[in-house]
């Protein structure tokens, strides 16, 4: 039996700090499913969940057995459907832990059919984030070291005009 996994997030957009959790995870599956899942404590976006998962699909091109997924609802329901074993997510620092430590529990009471598996950042990623990114582009600074390279001209382009408007 294929042993799947679920890296989900907002992706807005995707860090390096995310392809490295991504590459990582598909090292210990045998298929990883990248989903563009929605947060509803993060209101503002600035890519559609469509532009998200084109840029996923750009940085995973050489990575064979990952994929990449959107999906609006309940992450249990697309756990469950999709017949994974375990939803991969990033811990990063102490103020991580309660909020994951939440939905790891809330998901497992949704559906135990899957285990919560966290892999920590590096030590280099240990602060970076989507938002963090997005404050840097804004105000003028160089996120080249936090974007994969495929994608840094459009999310660089984005992100200025996002500014912009
Ligand atoms: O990258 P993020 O914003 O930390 O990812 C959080 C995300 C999108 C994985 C989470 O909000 C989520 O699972 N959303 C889907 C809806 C859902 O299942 N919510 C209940 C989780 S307990």
């Amino acid at each position: 039996m294929e042993r799947i996994a679920i890296c989900p997030g907002s992706f807005d957009p995707v860090t390096i700090g995310h392809l490295d959790i991504i590459t990582r995870a598909s090292k210990l599956f045998d298929q990883v499913i990248v989903l563009v899942s929605k947060n509803m404590m993060k209101q503002h976006k600035c890519f559609t969940p469509q532009e998200r998962k084109e840029l996923i699909a750009c940085v995973i091109a050489d990575l064979p057995n990952v994929s990449v997924d959107i999906f609006d609802g309940l992450l249990a329901d697309y756990v469950r459907e999709a017949g994974a074993i375990a939803i991969v997510k990033g811990l990063r620092a102490v103020s991580d832990f309660e909020y994951e430590f939440q939905m790891a529990l809330a998901n497992r009471k949704l559906y135990a059919g899957a285990e919560t598996v966290f892999l920590t950042t590096t030590a280099e990623n240990m602060y970076l984030s989507s938002s963090v990114v997005k404050q840097i582009a804004a105000f003028g600074g160089d996120i080249s070291h936090f974007i994969p390279s495929e994608i840094l001209d459009v999310i660089t382009k984005r992100l200025v005009k996002e500014k912009l408007s």
